[in-house]
């Protein structure tokens, strides 16, 4: 997962270098580095923890050069410090690297056989041995190609030449990598995004390609080493891409964004003229679909999860949901009337790429949900829903998660409507209910004060539960994702009718439990459910859309979302939990854009 940038240019390169790092940093941020050719010299700069150590120690001491790589860490092999940091250099070449090289113990040993020496504990530093070795014998491109063939895992490579002076050459097996095109200088890249500022012309390697860029010219290459021509596309200018604003953090701003993105998303969905859901060409004539099967990691995989409701509410299709990395090691039965959908913000996900790849492999039909329509799995599935949420830089998802969410409902309506299972009055209505939404989402945000208290009954504690049934239920393990990533509580979620199945035993004195009870038909099973809690003394934060009070001192706080049609009210539950998480954070210090131990976009499994 982490980033990688180069550039090949007519001027010096490290200030863009660390720019795109910034960029990038949402994909690793234990360690930097970054390595420019000057005067056939490699030099070589690292550090340990964030970019900005990087630009310190650069302004301290600048890189002169023309062409540079620079890379952003989440460590895989060995501990986050600088020697483990990327760029790994030899003599001769300097390498960054994304993904890991599985068989690193065997080749390692190979080398040291033949007196290679290893500076650090990565899996990359083979890489960079490898390259060498060939450079002996072979051009930079051959010895690449020639690496490539001992290695074994996933990768993204970017590497530069020290007897070499104007080329980067780059590969990608696994792990995405960009190319971009400018007119004195061009890029490799991790995402498009880290390439936005400098441009917007850009291709993508596939898996097996290579390329080797200068400042003038972009070469590609298959997976024989044969030249071939690559599709170059424009990407997106999105708005206020970096800008936090008034804000604290991206996270904030992302949740208070909510209101505006999911009016967008509905404006690009929804004919308000023709009163009607703007999707069509289904890869599957809707009334042919067999099952759906839905698939993400994360957060994402929770809005699959309260699709499911969803499709079986209101539509007779059968439905299926699966975790990415469980997904794509089982003996799955593949059938081409079922229709696989995958939901993913970045569209990079490792484990829902290679999800996705194995349907192809088996000619099923693909549906991507995803916010980056650049993205890998947007660019392999035959059908993509964008989510038009805007990039999310906070590491915990928000609006991207509303943003699936309401995909996946207007798809569920309008597979409901063309397969004619639901009635016209009621589409209509259900329609008409969609457009309150964004109100009603503003509304919720009014609760952020008394959530502000309620944040601070958390600090001393050792725990949380987070409980709920129906669509709640996935609302509860989303709660109790964005409170533990992000405050590093403990915090488990769970159906509230399984408490009693085992989990009940965890309830103490005072622990702190929230409860999701929308006033729907699981209200008053949920309410026994609580009840049960209450009796065994923990703390419960009920979150209803129900006027009636309960009467209960152990309801340290109640609170009331908007009442909205019962199917939508799991986005509107969601917003306490997401501010809850974020308050608790803060109190506790936490560095919310960018918690301890993970990445944005995980691109390894
Ligand atoms: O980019 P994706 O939606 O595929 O990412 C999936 C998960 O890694 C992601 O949702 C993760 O769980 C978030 N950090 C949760 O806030």
């Amino acid at each position: 997962m982490c980033g990688i940038i180069g550039i090949a240019s007519n001027k010096p390169v490290s200030i863009n270098i660390i720019n795109s790092l910034k960029k990038l940093e949402y994909r690793g941020y234990d360690s930097a580095g970054l390595a420019t050719l000057n005067n056939s010299q490699i030099n070589e700069k690292k550090c340990s923890g964030r970019v900005d150590e990087l630009e310190k120690i650069l302004f301290k001491n600048p890189s002169e050069g023309n062409i540079g790589i620079g890379h952003v860490r989440w460590a895989t092999h060995g501990v986050p410090n600088i020697i483990n940091a990327h760029p790994h250099s030899s003599e001769k070449v300097s390498v960054v690297h994304n993904g890991i090289i599985e068989n690193s113990d065997e080749l390692k040993k190979d080398l040291e056989i033949k007196g290679f020496k290893f500076k650090s504990q990565t899996d990359t530093e083979v890489i960079t041995l490898l390259v060498t070795q060939f450079l002996e014998k072979s051009e930079p491109l051959e010895a690449v190609f020639k690496t490539l063939r001992k290695l074994k895992g996933s990768f993204a490579l970017g590497i530069i030449f020290k007897n070499f002076s104007d080329i980067i050459v780059g590969a990608r097996r696994g792990s995405p990598l960009a190319v971009g095109y400018s007119n004195e200088e061009n890029y490799l890249g991790s995402d498009s995004y880290a390439l936005k500022s400098m441009t917007n012309k850009i291709s993508y390697l596939d898996d097996g390609e290579l390329c080797m860029l200068t400042k003038s010219d972009i070469a590609f290459y298959d997976v024989n080493l044969k030249k071939i021509n690559k599709k170059i596309y424009t990407v997106s200018d999105d708005e206020n891409i970096s800008d936090k604003g008034d804000y604290k953090n991206f996270m904030s701003k992302e949740i208070f964004e909510q209101a505006s993105t999911i009016k967008k998303c509905l404006n690009e969905y929804t004919d308000s003229i023709k009163k009607d859901i703007n999707i069509y060409n289904f890869p599957i004539e809707p009334k042919q679909i067999n099952k759906i099967i839905l698939i993400g990691c994360g957060t994402a995989y929770h809005s699959c999860l309260v699709a499911k409701y969803w499709l079986e509410e209101l539509t007779t299709i059968d439905v299926e949901i699966d975790i990415a990395s469980e997904f794509r090691y089982r003996n799955i039965k593949f059938n081409p009337k079922n229709l696989y959908i995958f939901v993913s913000q970045s569209g990079e996900t490792a484990d829902t790429a290679a999800a996705l790849d194995i349907c192809k492999k088996n000619k099923v039909k693909t549906c991507s949900i995803v916010n980056v329509v650049e993205s890998t799995i947007a660019r392999s599935s035959d059908w993509v829903l964008p989510i038009h949420a805007g990039p999310e830089i906070g590491v915990a998802s928000t609006k991207a998660f509303l943003g699936q969410l309401i995909v996946l409902y207007i798809l569920s309506l309008k597979l409901s409507k063309v397969r004619g299972d639901i009635d016209k009055n009621k589409y209509d209505e259900y329609l008409r209910n969609l457009h309150k939404l964004p109100e009603s989402i503003k509304n919720t945000f009014k609760l952020e004060n008394e959530i502000q208290l309620m944040a601070k009954e958390f600090l001393d504690a050792n725990g949380s539960m987070f409980l709920g049934r129906g669509s709640s239920f996935p609302i509860a393990l989303e709660g109790a994702l964005k409170l533990k990533e992000l405050s590093y509580l403990h915090a488990e979620g769970y159906p509230a009718g399984e408490m009693k199945h085992g989990p009940l035993a965890l309830i103490e004195e005072g622990l702190p439990v929230i409860v999701i009870a929308p006033k729907d038909k699981y209200y008053e099973k949920t309410l026994s459910n609580t009840q049960e809690v209450i009796a065994r003394g923990g703390k419960i934060f009920f979150i209803t859309d129900n006027k009636k009070r309960l009467l209960s001192t152990n309801i340290r706080y109640r609170l009331r979302v908007p009442r909205i049609d019962n199917l939508l009210s799991p986005l509107l539950l969601t917003i306490p939990l997401q501010l809850l998480a974020y308050h608790v954070a803060l109190l506790k210090d936490c560095d919310i854009d960018k918690p301890r131990n993970l990445a944005k976009s995980v691109t390894v499994e």
